[in-house]
């Protein structure tokens, strides 16, 4: 593995994003929903940069063949508790790649009738998409390396490394 972001750039670029955000929602209160498992610590960061008052809430996704097809399937296996009707929701994503995740996600909330819905995403591996997809906050832009680290895994490892690492 060699070392991608280091814990200081990630730290900076998620300070930055959550004063931009807090900027971008100031007056209001904002839902951050996680999607489980990659972002937990992605929003446990953001969540605590942020200035304005945040709640917070989670979903699980599990995809299939969304790396082969562009039909990629998704499904939601843990659903939020919080209803998002007349909310401003954040969607908290680590990583954007084909796109197939969030088109599908956003669309489902979206049709839960959010006040306002955006997203968010530490990663995104803009060359990749196989639906289109427009993320409103992005850290970092990277080229198609496989990432670890910062709630990223390979096989449930390293979620707990505090940089970004390509795998070799
Ligand atoms: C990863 C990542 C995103 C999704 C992005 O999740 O956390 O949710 O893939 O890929 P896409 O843009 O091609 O849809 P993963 O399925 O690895 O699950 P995990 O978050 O539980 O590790």
């Amino acid at each position: 593995m060699r070392i991608l972001i280091p814990e200081e750039e990630v730290q900076r670029r998620v300070r930055s994003l959550a004063r931009k955000i807090s900027r971008d929602f100031a007056g209001k209160e904002l839902l951050l929903v996680g999607i489980l498992k990659g972002s937990f610590i992605f929003l446990a960061d953001l969540a605590r940069r942020m200035s304005i008052p945040v709640k917070v809430d989670f979903i699980r996704l599990a995809s299939y063949g969304a790396r082969t097809q562009s039909s990629g399937k998704v499904e939601i296996t843990k659903d939020l508790e919080t209803s998002v009707r007349g909310k401003d929701v954040l969607i908290v994503e680590d990583i954007i790649d084909t796109g197939v995740t969030l088109n599908y996600l956003f669309r489902r909330l979206r049709a839960r009738r959010p006040r306002s819905l955006r997203t968010v995403a530490l990663l995104d591996k803009r060359g990749r998409r196989k639906v289109p997809f427009q993320v409103d906050y992005v850290g970092f832009t990277i080229d198609n390396h496989f990432v670890v680290g910062y709630g990223l895994d390979c096989n449930e490892e390293y979620r707990n490394l505090s940089g970004i690492y390509a795998v070799k």
